[in-house]
């Protein structure tokens, strides 16, 4: 019998077949429906990253990749500067749908970079080349995830319990997540890990993606409210954290979703390793510390009415919602990588990376 598909078995981010529209899931609506939509323009490319229909570093970059190549396509001139003119006012305006994941400025300029380099070429030529650059991205973030996923599992053992935050899972990327591609990859070899999910306040991505696709793959998930994971740790349920991350600035600061750092200091505080996940497209080391990262503040309605029948705070209450923040290189164990677990001191670990 053939085996049902699941939101496991479609991409997070994709170009049409025809090459005319970027497909995404829309994650606003899950759990409940799992609904495909088609972005064409700059302003739905933007909405939907704002607004966190795609969302995750790695998806983020991957959906701007594409979403460039297809405003690219739109520009119907063959004059270079005309297009490139217009190309870098799509990438300016891209960029500015959210600041602290650096997956999206990152996967922008790799596509600038296309156009600067083949300035000789006519601009169709130009524009297959952005095709083709935009699919690497998306391959290479499917790669990545899996080596990501091969050197965490070295990490743990069957039978272990794990706990994540927010979501760092298929649903961020393309493929495996980050966090979560050890968790995948031990579930296809039998490891039999139970998984804490954090359900994560405000936007509720722990319990609305990370508990949906975990338990969609058949994982072993529990969910628990953010001022839980304490309880769960102090009664020696969790023998690893994994989480992903946004942006690592040059000394091994990162950040990620907001409440991070606070489970990085529980983990400290109970002995438990703590395991930051990153596609080393992560690793900004033009960011020479954490406090140089901008952190996303988002609106107030997101704490005190979303998610609820009627608003839960008093009207006019002072709001305070970064969507970020940012935990201490000294508190993190490990940086998972494509190439391999980086340990401290990060500087010297990051020096060591290809390319670098
Ligand atoms: O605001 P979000 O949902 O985009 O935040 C996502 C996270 O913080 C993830 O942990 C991070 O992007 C890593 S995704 C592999």
């Amino acid at each position: 019998m053939e085996k049902e598909k699941t939101i496991m078995d479609q991409d997070t981010v994709s170009l049409d077949d025809e090459g005319n529209a970027v497909v995404i899931i829309d994650q606003t609506l899950l759990p409940g429906r799992t609904e495909l939509i088609r972005l064409k323009t700059a302003e739905e490319i933007w909405d939907a990253i704002y607004l966190l229909k795609v969302r995750g570093a790695p998806a983020i970059g991957v959906t701007a990749a594409f979403g460039i190549y297809l405003l690219a396509k739109s520009c119907k001139t063959e004059n270079y500067d005309i297009f490139l003119a217009e190309f870098r006012k799509n990438k300016e305006y891209l960029d500015s749908s959210r600041p602290t994941a650096v997956n999206l400025s990152w996967a922008l300029k790799r596509m600038e970079r296309v156009v600067t380099d083949h300035a000789s070429l006519p601009v169709p030529q130009i524009l297959s080349l952005l095709k083709k650059e935009a699919e690497e991205i998306r391959d290479e973030d499917i790669r990545v995830c899996r080596r990501i996923g091969e050197y965490g599992l070295t990490l743990v053992k069957k039978g272990d319990g794990i706990l994540t935050h927010c979501n760092a899972g298929q649903l961020a990327t393309v493929r495996y997540g980050t966090a979560t591609a050890p968790i995948y990859l031990g579930q296809e070899k039998g490891y039999g890990f139970h998984v804490f999910a954090d359900e994560t306040r405000p936007l509720l991505q722990g319990a609305r993606l990370t508990a949906f696709e975990l338990a969609s793959a058949g994982v072993d998930v529990t969910l628990i409210c953010d001022n839980m994971a304490s309880t769960v740790m102090k009664n020696g349920w969790v023998n690893a954290v994994f989480v992903g991350c946004d942006r690592v600035a040059a000394n091994g600061d990162t950040a990620n979703k907001i409440g991070t750092s606070g489970v990085a200091i529980l983990a400290a505080h109970y002995g438990i390793p703590f395991y930051v996940c990153a596609p080393t497209s992560t690793i900004d080391l033009a960011t020479p510390t954490g406090a140089d990262i901008r952190i996303e503040e988002r609106k107030p309605e997101e704490v005190s009415e979303m998610w609820y029948r009627e608003r839960m705070a008093p009207d006019g209450v002072k709001i305070f919602n970064p969507a970020f923040d940012v935990t201490d290189h000294s508190l993190i164990t490990g940086i998972v990588t494509e190439y391999g677990v980086l340990r401290p001191p990060y500087e010297e670990a990051f020096r060591s990376l290809p390319g670098r």
